[in-house]
């Protein structure tokens, strides 16, 4: 029944293994660039084997799902006393598989085709290492998301001061395996302090990586006519922290060509 490699390198193309071996300069430690909060990657996972993954995926995990909504609070409105003044916290609707609980039923269902241990892979987190450019914190977090039609997630730009090893920064990294149900969905983000770029995540395998925090929302997922059963984004996640400058090595993933270990190569 397991569907997902265990490597993650196994997904990928040759121009997704360049990357992973630090060998695409466009690529490699992209995320340094202060000024650059986001890169979305076309074309590195294996788009025949992204699909069988994601129908398997679909299929097992479909049902287990638990959903996650916050809508715009009812005296956002109503509780103003100043003109111009609104508030608008993070609003969401969308639905996830609980993986860090380990007898729930969408825990078991990703281990029965092979999902956690591909997101625990080595090659998953050396690939994030890559892309950033910097030193990771092994023992990363993993999640997985579905988004339906009409599920979005409304402006916030996850930064999370109270916590001292995520406020400076931290990375993560989003698979996209998005049924064919689906007609689009976007990620808008800030730039120059505007909410005025906008990529399509709607993908089939597509990569975005990502050093929050940043300001960024994902628009409604819209079906295609007819299509509403069938319409589904599925969304693979790994948060992933800087290593400490101490760090031990068997603690870390280091980007590749760093003289450090080399990140774990699939079959
Ligand atoms: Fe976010």
């Amino acid at each position: 029944m397991k569907r997902f490699p265990s490597e993650f390198a196994d997904l990928l193309t040759p121009k997704g293994r360049r990357i992973l071996e630090g060998r695409d300069t466009s690529v490699s430690g992209a995320l340094l660039d202060p000024a650059r909060r986001f890169v979305s990657l076309q074309g590195v996972v294996d788009a025949t084997r992204a699909a069988a993954c994601r129908n398997a995926l679909d299929a097992a995990l479909n049902d287990t799902l638990v959903r996650m909504e916050d809508p715009i609070p009812v005296d956002s409105i109503s509780g103003m006393t100043m003109n111009y003044m609104e508030l608008l916290p993070k609003t969401v609707r969308v639905r996830t598989a609980l993986l860090e609980n380990r007898r729930s039923r969408s825990w078991r269902a990703a281990e029965a085709v092979g999902l956690t241990t591909m997101l625990r892979s080595d090659t998953f987190a050396a690939f994030a290492a890559s892309v950033s450019g910097r030193v990771l914190r092994r023992n990363w977090g993993i999640q997985v998301l579905c988004y339906g039609p009409g599920d979005y997630s409304g402006p916030h730009n996850d930064h999370h001061p109270e916590e001292a090893e995520a406020r400076a920064g931290y990375v993560d990294m989003h698979v996209s395996l998005t049924m064919p149900g689906v007609d689009h969905q976007y990620l808008v983000y800030e730039k120059d302090g505007h909410l005025s770029e906008m990529t399509r995540v709607s993908t089939v395998g597509g990569i975005t990586v990502y050093r929050l925090p940043f300001w960024h929302y994902t628009t409604p997922l819209l079906a295609k006519r007819g299509k509403e059963d069938q319409s589904r984004r599925w969304v693979l996640l790994g948060t992933f922290l800087d290593a400490a400058p101490q760090a031990r090595p068997s603690s870390t993933v280091p980007p590749p060509g760093t003289g450090a270990r080399p990140p774990a190569r699939g079959t």
